[in-house]
């Protein structure tokens, strides 16, 4: 707790005590607010709640509580008006709280995790597949959450589990062998994976014995068959290396990459726990876990031909993270549409005994659309993501020319801005919301967008490249926009532990949103370079500290710092 609030804790409290009532200086802290408007004060004590204890009116409580603190140092003055007791604090505390984002000192936030593990799953597309639409989010969202959580302090370690086991990929041999060589998939790559992955999807319709074949493929697979794990392992090589051109343009690193298939040789043992465990069931052939008690469909462990399926590969892979990194921990960022996979099987690992269940966070988030279409991956009608960044950046490239003629950088800038819109977009409203992209509301410098917030940033670089900082300011009285500003900044600290107990990055976009919104009103209203004495020397040192907090935005949304645009 800080000592201004500390105080009036303590004061309330004492006051409550003379009454004969009781207040705990947790609950007093939990009653103070910070009014919307800095007119109204710094800080706000609603006494609605104080009433009951009190058996008083609300704003005669405001009124006796008003003279408690004359003469209180730290205050520039308290008032009471109806209900309410607001506080001023006058600029010592701005100065002194803008000192403060200036030492650039986090250790506080870095306390929360320390010494702590979380592990991440998230991205883990399945391979053969070119990255489109339908990854954005679990990309992002995880990367996201993963800096969040490094921010806090965190020991983070980022899995890409990638979908690299099951009777898809028994699909894809059998299309290859089919239809494709060697050849053909060095020359054209993933792309002519996806070809015969669709080719097989339209030939199974008309000859169901297809799918027999994949299903056995897999079994293969799953039997050790060298000749069908080289297939195989090929796909893997083609589709890694796409997959790491895209998180490269996207500044993404995995600690792990650690696909369903590493986990075959983990999985009989799972299946005996839950076989001795009296848990697995038969039905017509296959075993399967009853979660009918918990209004759930069954969880499907082994197939009938005796292949293991996702909800196996899911409890063997928890299981040898938990052995691995005894997990704080585990997140996994999926779509909302498989949310009922991860209640099944959560609750199939809880049956089983595993007390680190409890640590097991799924992360859902809603759909992704573009200009209202949705992606439909089977049918090859899909959404690439490399071209949505491509046509984001030439984009973002258009307007850049627009603006600024004579840049050196414009390519770099034209990507940072292109792909950070795009970013920023999948994390601009809370993820369980559905998003709609659409070109303005993503691109525009002006609206609730990333470049926005880059644009914002680059000026505040811009100015701070032009002034000279170092001299005093310590007798300056901060005006309305300034002191909005450094409480706006002063919620960093707060907003970032938020996020990471919601596991919500929007709250870290929204929260660089109102930091561009008072930076630019500072930035109208408020004369910085020219302005000369304390004045321009305390307006360079805020922006000095704006720069730095949104910087550390843009780092923990996954976007990049621009320095000038
Ligand atoms: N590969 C899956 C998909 O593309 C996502 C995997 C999510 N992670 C997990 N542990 N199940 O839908």
């Amino acid at each position: 707790m800080n000592g201004i609030k500390n105080t009036i804790c303590k004061l309330v409290c004492d006051y409550v005590a003379g009454k004969g009532a009781e207040l705990t200086a947790e609950n007093a802290l939990a009653l103070l607010e910070t009014p919307a408007d800095s007119k109204l004060g710094d800080l706000a004590l609603p006494c609605f709640k104080l009433s009951r204890v009190l058996r008083n009116r609300p704003d005669a409580i405001a009124q006796e509580l008003v003279g408690l603190f004359d003469g209180v140092d730290g205050f520039e003055r308290v008032e009471a008006v109806g209900g309410y007791l607001n506080f001023f604090f006058g600029s010592g505390k701005y100065l002194s709280d803008l000192q403060k984002l200036l030492n650039d000192d986090y250790s506080e936030l870095e306390e929360c995790g320390k010494g702590k593990t979380v592990v991440l799953d998230f991205s883990s597309p399945n391979i053969a597949k070119r990255f489109h639409l339908g990854h954005l989010g679990t990309t992002v969202i995880g990367n996201a959450v993963r800096n969040i959580f490094d921010a806090c302090g965190y020991k983070t370690v980022s899995i890409n589990y990638l979908g690299d086991w099951g009777t898809q990929n028994g699909k894809q041999i059998v299309a290859f062998k089919k239809w494709s060589s060697r050849e053909q998939l060095e020359r054209e790559g993933i792309k002519e994976l996806e070809r015969i992955y669709v080719l097989f999807g339209k030939e199974a319709e008309k000859d169901p014995s297809l799918n027999d074949q994949a299903r056995a493929a897999f079994r293969e697979l799953e039997s050790g068959n060298e000749e069908y794990l080289e297939i195989w392992r090929l796909f893997k090589e083609i589709s890694m290396r796409e997959y790491t051109q895209t998180y490269k343009r996207l500044g993404i690193e995995f600690d792990v990459w650690g696909g369903e298939s590493f986990y075959t040789d983990k999985m009989p043992a799972i299946v005996e726990e839950l076989r001795e465990k009296q848990l697995l069931k038969l039905d017509e052939g296959a075993s399967i876990v009853d979660l009918s008690e918990y209004n759930m469909p069954p969880a499907l462990i082994l197939k009938r031909d005796g292949t293991t399926l996702y909800p196996t590969r899911d409890i063997a892979a928890a299981q040898d993270r938990y052995n691995e990194y005894s997990f704080d921990k585990c997140v996994y960022v999926t779509s909302a549409g498989q949310s009922l996979h991860f209640a099944q099987w959560f609750k199939v690992t809880e049956l089983m005994g595993k007390d680190w269940v409890k640590d097991l966070v799924h992360v859902p988030y809603g759909t992704m659309s573009f200009g209202g279409e949705k992606l439909a991956s089977r049918t090859g009608n899909i959404i690439l993501l490399n071209d949505v960044f491509d046509e984001a950046v030439a984009k973002a490239r258009a307007i850049i020319e627009e603006k600024n003629v004579a840049n050196e950088n414009k390519e770099a800038i034209s990507e940072a801005v292109g792909i950070g819109a795009v970013v920023f977009s999948a994390l601009a409203n809370s993820r369980i919301k559905d998003t709609n992209f659409t070109w303005e509301g993503t691109l525009s410098f002006e609206g609730n967008t990333g470049p926005y917030v880059q644009y914002t940033y680059a000026r505040a670089a811009s100015v701070l490249r032009r002034g000279t900082q170092g001299g005093d300011y310590s007798s300056y009285t901060p005006v309305s926009e300034e002191t909005e500003l450094i409480r706006k900044l002063s919620e960093f600290v707060d907003t970032v532990k938020r996020a990471a107990n919601e596991y919500e990055p929007s709250i870290i976009s929204r929260y660089a949103l109102s930091i561009c919104t008072c930076f630019n009103q500072f930035y109208h209203n408020c004369r910085i370079l020219g302005t000369g004495g304390e004045a321009e020397q305390f307006r360079l040192a805020l922006t000095s500290a704006t720069r730095s907090i949104l910087g550390r935005c843009l780092d923990l949304l996954g976007m990049k710092r621009t320095e000038e645009i």
